[in-house]
């Protein structure tokens, strides 16, 4: 089963922002955010933290999963507006979040989709621009944080990006992959696959998550999967990112043409409700690096 629906999912997590770009609040005797959202959902966060009375005082860290635009779009104004807020991310995406290149192409994206969805460039006065993102704690495999009553853990699980990381709050089962672990998808059996940056990479990954006990998993994008669909998504994500990487080859075989089956799999992407808003230009130049990544022609 999914919840697609921001609210309380245990009495210690909320979920927030929306079916789209989801957020979670982890409330131990301090809080963790988890998630760092997209600078246009800004005021829908604010309201929703109004709506549930959350203490912003005890909201401690922000856990930057990796440096996408949409997972940490909402950083640059959290940080403003709550200076005692401390970011978690890996060592990597602290790298890319304050490197200039990588910087300037954040704040690009968000400007342009803040003014194709004409929203304001400022909330309370707090300009949504994307900025560098100091990270406090660079954290890896094997390290933990202990929110008091709840402890989030951590494992460095690249594939998706050299950056990602995932948490995990042992007391409660609660896996948090981001974009790490292939995404489920109501109107298909098969999960999407996000193995975008190495496609090794990304199965070693899955590997080293097979030992978890997982009860929830709360991704950053389309809710939460619970009950039997959440406890076997690693053996299910091992086992459809195999077969991706057979039909792959078959279809190389087939086609003897790179860009021929780059242009067919990123149609198929194209298709899925997740990928849509993605322009095309962008999704084919990700899949035609997980194609060839596939293929071990990187
Ligand atoms: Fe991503
Ligand atoms: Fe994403």
């Amino acid at each position: 089963m999914i919840i697609q629906e921001p609210g309380f999912i245990t009495p210690q997590v909320l979920f927030l922002g929306s079916r789209n770009i989801c957020m979670y609040l982890v409330m131990g005797e301090q809080h963790a955010m988890v998630g760092g959202g997209v600078a246009w959902e800004v005021s829908r966060l604010e309201s929703q933290l109004d709506h549930y009375r959350v203490d912003r005082e005890k909201i401690r860290y922000l856990v930057v999963s990796h440096a996408h635009y949409d997972h940490c779009g909402a950083v640059p104004y959290i940080m403003k507006k709550y200076p005692h807020i401390q970011i978690v991310a890996s060592a990597c995406a602290a790298h890319i979040m304050n490197k200039p290149q990588a910087i300037e192409m954040m704040r690009s994206v968000n400007r342009q989709t803040l003014n194709a969805l004409k929203r304001p460039h400022r909330v309370d006065d707090i300009p949504l621009d994307f900025q560098q993102i100091p990270v406090a704690h660079p954290v890896g495999d094997g390290d933990h944080l202990d929110l008091g009553g709840l402890t989030l853990r951590f494992f460095q699980t690249p594939g998706h990006s050299r950056c990602s990381l995932t948490a995990y709050i042992p007391e409660l089962g609660m896996f948090f992959p981001a974009d790490s672990v292939p995404f489920p998808d109501e109107e298909r059996q098969d999960l999407t696959v996000s193995a975008n940056h190495d496609y090794d990479d990304y199965l070693t990954s899955l590997e080293k998550l097979e030992p978890l006990a997982i009860r929830m998993v709360a991704y950053e994008h389309g809710g939460v999967l619970t009950g039997k669909d959440a406890g076997s998504i690693i053996p299910r994500s091992l086992e459809a990112t195999r077969k991706q990487r057979e039909r792959i080859r078959n279809r190389y075989e087939e086609l003897q043409d790179l860009g021929l089956l780059v242009e067919e799999i990123a149609g198929k992407y194209h298709a899925l409700p997740l990928f849509q808003l993605v322009p095309f230009d962008t999704l084919r130049a990700i899949i035609g690096r997980m194609v060839r990544s596939a293929l071990g022609l990187l």
